[in-house]
């Protein structure tokens, strides 16, 4: 009897779930997989009459860590939270620490950004939203050479690491500090609130390869107990917990079973 019911409690959560995030909007038009992780800047750029600037986490992220932009060079984790302006990015912070025309990534210096003097095409490389800019770096052509996933970008990112397509820079010459890497931490299940649910994976392993610790202890999770912080499905859903990163740049809250799988023991 236990092992019908079980099921189809589940089913119902499911259909519950889906339905209340459905009715707090979370089920927007589904981006495409280049725009997934797009963000869009313009704290100052219409003010100052230059287009608002986007920038992709796609190619970023396939060239550099989480950790590394969002601990090293202090990028909060949400848009327009920290403020960049043109004087940081020309005194070599933020978007400039790599943007400054001289730092080599692939055998070739990256692009300036902000420039005080004059405006040019490179301004148009940053500045773009609105505009019809050609993007030198190939959404499609990188997304044919990676593995496969349904939502997001498209790209099982986890695998394309662990199969060197991708290899990640997680330090900078002069910016980031050398430390002793902490030991990773056990992976562990997680165990929902709702009775028969299957439990959540989560791998410790897995994360810090992308994120360090930093990036989630403390400000997402202040508790380095297990348990110890308390979150629900609702706040996840709503961008917060593991929602702070599911949903926006790493796979969406909508791919359910790739966080509620069973544990192979
Ligand atoms: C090259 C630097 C860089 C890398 C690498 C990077 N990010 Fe970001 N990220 C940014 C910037 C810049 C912002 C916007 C910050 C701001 O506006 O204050 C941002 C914003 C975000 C946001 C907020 C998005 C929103 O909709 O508000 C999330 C979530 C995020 N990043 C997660 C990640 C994750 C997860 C990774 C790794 C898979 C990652 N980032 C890799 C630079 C980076
Ligand atoms: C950690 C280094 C790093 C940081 C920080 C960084 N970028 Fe980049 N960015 C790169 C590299 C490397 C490339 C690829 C070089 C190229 O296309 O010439 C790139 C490419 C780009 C492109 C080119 C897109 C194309 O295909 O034409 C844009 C736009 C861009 N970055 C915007 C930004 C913005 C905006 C910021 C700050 C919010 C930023 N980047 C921060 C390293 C960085
Ligand atoms: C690598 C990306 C990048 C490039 C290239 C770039 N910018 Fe920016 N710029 C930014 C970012 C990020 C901001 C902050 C956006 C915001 O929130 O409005 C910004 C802001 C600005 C602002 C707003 C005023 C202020 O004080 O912040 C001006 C003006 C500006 N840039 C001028 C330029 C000019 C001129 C060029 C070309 C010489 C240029 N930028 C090239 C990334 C870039
Ligand atoms: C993607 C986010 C994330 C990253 C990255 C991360 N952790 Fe955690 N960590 C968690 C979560 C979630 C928990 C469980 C917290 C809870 O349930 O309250 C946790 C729990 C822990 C615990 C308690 C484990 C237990 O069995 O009670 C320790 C210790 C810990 N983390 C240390 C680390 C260290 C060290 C690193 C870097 C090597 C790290 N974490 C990276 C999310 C993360
Ligand atoms: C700081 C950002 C961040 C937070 C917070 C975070 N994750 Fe992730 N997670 C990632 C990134 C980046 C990946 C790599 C895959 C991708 O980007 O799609 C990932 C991958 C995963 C995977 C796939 C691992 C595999 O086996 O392929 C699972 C499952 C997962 N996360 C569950 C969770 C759970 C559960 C939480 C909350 C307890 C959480 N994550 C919190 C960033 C984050
Ligand atoms: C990024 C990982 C992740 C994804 C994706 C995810 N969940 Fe969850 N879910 C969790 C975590 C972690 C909990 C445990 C929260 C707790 O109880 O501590 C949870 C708990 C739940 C619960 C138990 C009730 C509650 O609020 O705690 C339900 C029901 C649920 N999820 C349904 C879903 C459905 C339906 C989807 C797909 C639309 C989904 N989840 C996608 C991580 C995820």
């Amino acid at each position: 009897m236990k092992k019908i019911l079980l099921p189809v409690i589940f089913i119902l959560l499911v259909v519950f779930t889906l339905s209340f995030a459905q009715e707090r909007g979370v089920k927007k038009k589904r981006p495409l997989p280049q725009d997934y992780g797009k963000i869009v800047l313009n704290n100052f750029s219409e003010k100052n009459r230059v287009a608002p600037v986007v920038f992709d986490h796609w190619l970023h992220r396939s060239k550099f860590t989480c950790r590394l932009c969002h601990t090293d060079l202090g990028f909060e984790m949400k848009t327009g939270a920290t403020g960049i302006k043109a004087d940081d990015n020309i005194n070599g912070y933020y978007c400039g620490t790599c943007h400054n025309g001289k730092r080599v990534f692939d055998n070739k210096a990256v692009f300036r950004a902000c420039d005080k003097g004059k405006r040019d095409e490179v301004c148009d490389r940053c500045h773009s939203f609105g505009k019809d800019v050609k993007r030198e770096n190939n959404f499609s052509e990188f997304a044919a050479k990676m593995p496969k996933e349904r939502l997001g970008n498209g790209i099982d990112w986890e695998l394309a690491e662990k199969d060197n397509l991708i290899k990640l820079i997680d330090f900078l010459e002069g910016i980031s500090v050398s430390k002793k890497t902490m030991p990773v931490q056990k992976d562990f299940t997680l165990e929902p609130k709702v009775a028969g649910l299957p439990e959540i994976v989560f791998s410790h392993q897995k994360h810090t390869v992308w994120n360090g610790c930093e990036v989630c202890h403390p400000d997402i999770f202040t508790g380095v107990k297990k348990g110890a912080t308390k979150y629900s499905m609702i706040e996840i859903f709503d961008g917060k917990f593991c929602g702070v990163c599911h949903g926006k740049v790493a796979f969406p809250t909508m791919d359910c079973q790739r966080c509620h799988v069973k544990p192979v023991s």
